[in-house]
């Protein structure tokens, strides 16, 4: 540990904030949650724990840069392994930094596996939890995520959500409506922020060794991502999904931004040859202003992440999303996302429809407006502040 050194509190003045990141899709998510509480006046006092569960510099360092995120001042470095093992992993290492720092409270953001597993550890120390981005649910048990989104909020003691069913969702599952605050999206904020320094796709693919010359065509480019395991694990599946984007390559080139499970996955069952490199570019896992360059460039992005259905829609980009259902129904009632499956006669019908100009334009949902992070720590300070004198109070008539 390399953070500040343990200290208690002077009276009225508050104890740290405790922020976790552990994987990509944190990153973008903390980042402005840090700022807002550095500007915060006065500002709160925060420390930032990265578990580690994302190492690579591709996913992880160069994310930090690009977001301008502090250098974490614990880093837990627990790696990849099995859910349990990661998991278990995460809570045995962060249960002496609550111990050292005693924070004022644990804010955990996303549904990662270091999401549940730092809020679990601080729930059961009597530290409050915050979650932002709480009540996002795709209904389907079979995604972890889904498993990490509802028990983290069943623990919460503060809940910022991101769009107006999430509260719906979370009264539905007994959580009490005064908890919860419709705060907009703190994903939205990085977007605004990255916006004017996102790099142009001709640079991104030049910096992968790929001429951009190929890939200049009337109709653009299309942009692809899939790490979901449903997609990607199995090889009939993930052997029918490049087979689709194969026909998708033939009127639209492609641009592949590969996640490392995805690579090892095509490599392990010998898919290779399905991939015509003049056709569809594989790139490795971009920093955050090559991927905004490569979305807002895009005629369509054809994905699985739920990241990316947000910023398609922030950008104005017609989405399609290749999962059956999807735990952000804004972007598709709102924004530019269409929910097509698997179904290769729905994706290439899709597809279609954008490159004859109909797809969908969208616009942008109530409170995603780049300012999600100020109201964030403009609500935390006093809820803070007034559950620290609680307790004070509280440990003095003991
Ligand atoms: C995790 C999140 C998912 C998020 C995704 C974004 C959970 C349950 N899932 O899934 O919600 O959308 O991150 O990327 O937390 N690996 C590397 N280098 C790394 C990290 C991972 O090579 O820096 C490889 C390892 O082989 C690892 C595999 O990717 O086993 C999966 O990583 P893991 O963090 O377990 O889950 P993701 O699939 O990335």
């Amino acid at each position: 540990m390399n953070g500040p050194t343990r200290r208690q509190a002077a009276d009225g003045e508050l104890r740290p904030v405790i922020c976790v990141v552990g994987a990509r899709p944190n990153f973008m998510k903390m980042a402005p949650i840090l700022r807002a509480m550095a500007a915060h006046v006065p500002a709160l006092p925060v420390l930032l724990v990265h578990t580690g569960q994302h190492y690579d510099k591709d996913m992880s360092e160069r994310l930090f840069e690009d977001l301008r995120l502090p250098t974490p001042d614990v880093n837990l470095e627990v790696g990849s392994g099995t859910h349990a093992m990661q998991t278990a992993e995460v809570m045995r290492r962060f249960e002496p930094v609550l111990d050292a720092y005693l924070p004022s409270c644990v804010a955990v953001v996303g549904d990662v596996n270091s999401t549940l597993a730092c809020a679990l550890v601080a729930v059961k120390k009597g530290v409050p939890v915050v979650h932002i981005e709480a009540g996002l649910r795709s209904y389907d048990r079979t995604m972890p995520e889904e498993i990490n989104r509802i028990l983290t909020d069943q623990i919460a003691d503060r809940l910022y959500t991101t769009e107006r069913t999430a509260q719906d969702n979370l009264v539905r599952e007994g959580v009490a409506p005064d908890r919860v605050c419709f705060a907009g999206n703190v994903m939205i904020d990085s977007v605004f922020f990255g916006r004017a320094n996102a790099r142009s796709a001709r640079d991104t693919l030049q910096a992968c060794q790929i001429d951009p010359a190929v890939f200049k065509h009337p109709l653009g480019l299309g942009v692809v991502t899939l790490h979901r395991p449903s997609n990607v694990d199995h090889l009939e599946t993930l052997r029918a999904l490049l087979g689709v984007l194969s026909e998708v390559a033939t009127s639209l080139p492609l641009v592949f931004v590969l996640h490392p499970r995805t690579r090892n996955n095509i490599e392990r069952f010998g898919l290779m040859n399905l991939i015509d490199p003049a056709r569809m570019a594989l790139l490795p896992p971009q920093g955050y202003l090559e991927m905004l360059g490569l979305m807002a460039e895009a005629t369509v992005v054809l994905t699985d992440s739920g990241g990316l259905q947000e910023e398609t829609t922030a950008l104005g980009v017609p989405c399609l999303t290749l999962r059956e259902n999807t735990e952000r129904p804004i972007t598709v009632e709102q924004g530019t996302n269409t929910l097509v499956g698997r179904h290769r006669a729905a994706i290439l019908g899709a597809v279609r429809d954008i490159l004859a100009g109909k797809g969908k334009r969208g616009r942008l949902p109530e409170l995603w407006d780049g300012q999600a992070a100020q109201r964030i720590a403009a609500d935390m300070y006093p809820w803070l502040k007034q559950r620290q004198a609680a307790m004070a109070s509280k440990s003095v008539a003991l």
